[in-house]
């Protein structure tokens, strides 16, 4: 894909979202650059926020309090223009969250299948407080049902990727055509 200007056309905001390890943070930065768009990372505005990581967040306040912070932190979000956004894996899972993305962007779903899932955070499991106290038997019961539980807030995304076998460069391809198809121009609210 060649250096692109953003068209006035593009939304505002593009959401991506996905499963944890399914690549949103490494793919949002690079097709930001791409795109001449920013970058932000809703854990890390979170993180910044509260002067604590996410893992300090959960240990010390519990899941709740941290759902409550990442709905306030993607609300302010709306704030950003010309901004690629990935979310947290649970972002659009919890409370009105879903309907409040689809309103205010853009969204793409990274689809990664659970064996590879398993496979990526097996090694990364120790930043991710859901995940940490697990043995492999137990994440790929965990993933299975939790993606279980997710897909049908996942799967009301603009645009899904089955991003598995792609290379970056492909994945960042495949946006960049559901971009130009001008498919996110059908909900004027986006632009
Ligand atoms: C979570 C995913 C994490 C982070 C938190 C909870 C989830 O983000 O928001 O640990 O519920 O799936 P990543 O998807 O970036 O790992």
């Amino acid at each position: 894909m060649e250096d692109q200007r953003p068209s006035p056309e593009w939304p505002s905001r593009i959401y991506l979202m996905g499963f944890m390890g399914s690549g949103k943070s490494k793919l949002g930065a690079k097709l930001a650059r791409r795109l001449n768009y920013e970058f932000r990372d809703l854990d890390t505005l979170i993180t910044e926020r509260e002067g604590r990581p996410v893992t300090a967040i959960f240990a010390e306040h519990g899941e709740a309090f941290f759902r409550k912070a990442e709905a306030e932190m993607l609300h302010a979000t709306d704030a950003f223009h010309q901004t690629i956004i990935a979310l947290g894996g649970g972002t659009p899972c919890f409370g009105q969250n879903m309907d409040w993305i689809s309103r205010n962007g853009w969204t793409v779903y990274l689809r990664i299948p659970v064996a590879t899932l398993l496979g990526r955070l097996r090694k990364r499991k120790d930043s991710r407080p859901l995940l940490s106290a697990l043995n492999d038997d137990e994440m790929l019961e965990y993933i299975k049902r939790t993606l279980e539980q997710r897909r049908p807030f996942y799967e009301r995304a603009h645009v899904i990727l089955d991003a598995e076998n792609l290379s970056p460069e492909e994945t960042e391809e495949a946006l960049w055509e559901s971009l130009n198809s001008g498919r996110h121009q059908a909900d004027p609210r986006l632009n």
